[in-house]
């Protein structure tokens, strides 16, 4: 009985090795060590046996069944496990599969443009101010010298909100909230004036019929410096500089006299033309030369409106028309393309 119970362990645990699955585990199990299982069956028989043989042989068929368990148990982990990976195996998702790209745009050619001269100006020492669009026609006016019902006014086709409030038509305005700014600062802290260099881009507004160079809204740049002794030199040097960074160092520029309200003398700045450099072409009409900014000494009645006192400080402004500057960089021949977002256009820059 002995070798009997040895043969069926040996049987059941090479039966249990090569099992291939679960399943197979629980009807080996069965086979052995079920109700009606091999192991069972010898011991119905323990009856015949005698009283000396019937513990040995008790003990043997114990031992015979605990490993025949744990050979079960052992291998049903094994397996199980296998079954986990080869499942895992089979439903894996790739996350790393490469998806959609997503379109990633870029700067419109008015922003990098803008970006450029802040950057100039930033090496120059200037600041950034920015301004409101929606102004006072005091600022936007009355303050650059520009009194109700002077001619002036009606060359810049206004947007009115109110009979005061208006859509700004030049960033000009913003050099008359710096100056007060300062000039509160200065008072405040009871101090003299600090030296002002700043400049201010943004969007202006005028009643304009949309055509190849005119839009109702367009962008300019304005720049101010206010202090002791500075003179007309500091003007066109500083405008030198930023059309030599823009266009190369070859670049000239040319003041040509000029009348604005706020600044005294007031000039109309032009730039050698970048084709020809200055022989005259079809680009500037046989100029040599193109128009790209005003500009002037900030006029006395302008500084002193703002509680500056013009026998002590001086100053310089100017102001640019960024669409200008732009299509003549990118050779854009009709401003309305930068307005209409029309990607195939915008993805050229
Ligand atoms: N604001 C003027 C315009 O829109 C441009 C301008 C001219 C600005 C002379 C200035 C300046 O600061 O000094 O036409």
């Amino acid at each position: 009985m002995k070798e009997k119970l040895e043969q069926i362990k040996t049987l059941a645990i090479s039966e249990i090795c090569t099992a291939e699955n679960t399943k197979q585990i629980e009807e080996l199990r069965v086979k052995f060590l079920g109700k009606k299982g091999e192991l069972t069956n010898i011991l119905k028989q323990m009856g015949s046996l005698t009283a000396e043989e019937r513990p040995i042989i008790g003990q043997v068929a114990n031992a015979v069944r605990s490993d025949i368990e744990n050979a079960l148990s052992e291998k049903k982990s094994l397996l199980e496990e296998n079954e986990k990976n080869a499942q895992i195996e089979k439903e894996y998702i790739d996350i790393t599969m490469s998806g959609k790209k997503p379109n990633i745009g870029h700067l419109h050619p008015l922003t990098i443009v803008s970006d450029e001269i802040k950057e100039i100006f930033l090496g120059m020492g200037f600041s950034v101010s920015q301004g409101s669009e929606v102004e006072f026609d005091e600022y936007n006016f009355t303050k650059l010298n520009l009194p109700e019902n002077h001619p002036a006014r009606d060359t810049q086709d206004t947007f009115y909100i109110t009979e005061k409030i208006l859509l700004r038509t030049q960033t000009s305005s913003v050099q008359v909230h710096v100056m007060e700014e300062e000039v509160a600062k200065a008072k405040a802290e009871n101090r003299e004036l600090s030296p002002i260099r700043i400049i201010s881009p943004g969007r202006v507004y005028r009643s304009d019929a949309v055509d190849a160079t005119h839009s109702p809204l367009f962008h300019q740049i304005e720049g101010l410096v206010v202090d002791k002794g500075v003179t007309m030199a500091d003007l066109k040097g500083t405008l030198e500089t930023l059309m030599q960074k823009l266009y190369g160092a070859d670049c000239k520029i040319r003041l040509r006299p000029h009348h604005f309200p706020f600044t005294e003398p007031s000039a109309e700045v032009d730039v050698m033309c970048f084709k020809c450099k200055g022989t005259g072409c079809s680009m500037c009409k046989q100029e040599g030369y193109i128009e790209l900014l005003g500009a002037g000494m900030v006029h006395p009645k302008v500084l002193q409106g703002c509680g500056i006192d013009p026998e002590i400080y001086s100053g310089f402004a100017f102001g640019l028309g960024l669409e200008r500057i732009v299509m003549r960089r990118y050779g854009i021949t009709d401003m309305r393309l930068l307005y209409e977002n029309d990607v195939r256009f915008l993805k050229q820059f």
